[in-house]
């Protein structure tokens, strides 16, 4: 029987595969122009960071974990998110003996064991960043304003961010109360998950996904409301920040995120074309975490994108850009032809080219046809005949004409000739 991918897994296959690799090359550019340098941790990590961290009542915890017992009994998890292993690093490696703020980045596959739907993966890759050391507003602005740069390099227009203030820990039993007041004569209409969420995380009802239970959780108090001045000044003055960078944020006085560790501003980003439902990126303010983990008094705030998600509605002009790339085919013919073939493969890729060659045998007119099926703007041909004089035929097949170029010119006409075409 044939072996499939497993369930929720996807095969990222080329060209698809280039967006990737390019999104992730703007990302490094980007991120790491405000200062983020890459942190590359492992996939696995003990449960016990997750539980502690993401907390234990969260749907990230208690249903969607790819848990298991490893060969001594050990409980590991493959990571559902990548703050949590951050933090647990920050720690281990004493991180906070470099100057502050650090500025940390990372990419990389995540797990968590959903249901399958459009944009929502058992794997999935998330590109995120971390600033660890800085509890100011700005601090909040700046990461806000690289998330946007990126998403306007990548030339989105139409993505918006939703933003919302958590408010302390400390502000958490008063909104708990008034919510529990306000939803107490409509108890028993919460779906069994949020009956169980009532006494051990009642936060964590507001973003049920329950149709009924969201319906119920409109007419409440916003947390906004009930938080302390010095949280609520806080957070106002990251949107007078963010509006005097012209950033625009939208209010989401029900945005509470689906994980424990964050206090104070939370947002998401949500696209027009995939609703919102299925965010592209999500983050916050998590001051506690590093401390709740055993380490010191140290503010974080960050955000990963899900990537998966990010590639699905990346702008037409982003991807015309990426999968447009010219490709030249060298074709040899004959068996002298084959080195020199490769050779002029190499020097067109040091010129920055995209140039396979031909490897196969083929004969003029079936790789005239291969190198029309690869997409090839270009092909150059080397008969025997023009190698011996040092000359090759650079054929350009949009416009179906050909010209013979001296072998070590070739690099340069075809660069001349891709360049004019792209412009
Ligand atoms: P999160 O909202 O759980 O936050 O995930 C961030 C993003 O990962 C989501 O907005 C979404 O785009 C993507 N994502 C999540 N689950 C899936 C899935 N099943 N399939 C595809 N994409 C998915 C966090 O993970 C936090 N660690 C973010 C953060 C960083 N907060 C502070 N720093």
């Amino acid at each position: 029987m044939l072996i499939r991918k497993v369930k929720g897994t996807r095969d990222i296959l080329p060209p698809e595969s280039r967006l990737w690799a390019e999104v992730e090359a703007l990302a490094y550019r980007i991120f790491g122009g405000f200062g983020y340098e890459e942190i590359r941790l492992p996939v696995l990590e003990p449960t016990e960071l997750f539980v502690r961290s993401v907390g234990e009542d969260t749907d990230i915890v208690s249903k969607e974990m790819y848990t298991f017992a490893d060969r001594k009994g050990r409980s590991l998890t493959l990571r559902p998110e990548g703050t949590a292993g951050v933090a647990r690093a920050f720690i281990e490696n004493g991180l906070g003996q470099r100057p502050q703020p650090l500025r940390l980045s990372y990419l990389g596959p995540m797990f968590r064991y959903e249901k399958m739907q459009r944009g929502r993966y058992r794997q999935f890759a998330q590109i995120g960043i971390e600033l660890l050391g800085a509890a100011t507003p700005q601090a909040d602005v700046e990461v806000l304003l690289a998330l946007h740069t990126f998403l306007a390099e990548l030339g989105f227009e139409d993505l918006v961010i939703v933003l919302n203030n958590l408010g302390d820990p400390e502000d958490r039993p008063r909104f708990i109360d008034g919510l529990k007041r306000e939803l107490a004569p409509h108890r028993e209409q919460l779906c069994g998950d949020c009956q169980r969420r009532w006494d051990a995380n009642p936060l964590r009802i507001l973003d049920c996904k329950v149709p009924r239970c969201r319906e119920l959780v409109t007419g409440t108090t916003p947390v906004a409301e009930v938080v302390s001045d010095e949280a609520r000044t806080h957070v106002e003055a990251v949107e007078a920040g963010l509006a005097a960078l012209k950033i625009p944020v939208r209010r989401a006085p029900r945005l509470v995120r689906g994980l424990d560790y964050y206090l104070r501003t939370v947002f998401e980003v949500v696209s027009p074309e995939l609703g919102e439902d299925i965010v592209i990126c999500g983050g916050g303010r998590y001051d506690r975490l590093v401390s709740d983990l055993g380490g010191a008094q140290v503010p974080g705030i960050g955000f990963a994108i899900g990537e998966d998600r990010l590639v699905e509605v990346l702008p037409e002009i982003f991807r015309r850009r990426v999968l447009d790339r010219p490709v030249v085919a060298v074709l040899p013919l004959g068996a002298g032809a084959a080195a020199p073939g490769l050779a002029l493969s190499r020097d067109l890729v040091a010129e920055g080219l995209t140039a396979p060659a031909e490897v196969t045998g083929r004969s003029l007119k079936a790789g005239l046809k291969w190198a029309s099926k690869i997409g090839a703007r270009a092909v150059v041909i080397l008969g025997e005949r023009e190698l011996t004089e040092g000359k090759a035929i650079v054929r350009d097949l949009d416009r179906g004409e050909q010209e013979t170029v001296a072998l070590d010119e070739v690099p340069s006409y075809l660069s001349r000739l891709l360049n004019r075409r792209n412009t």
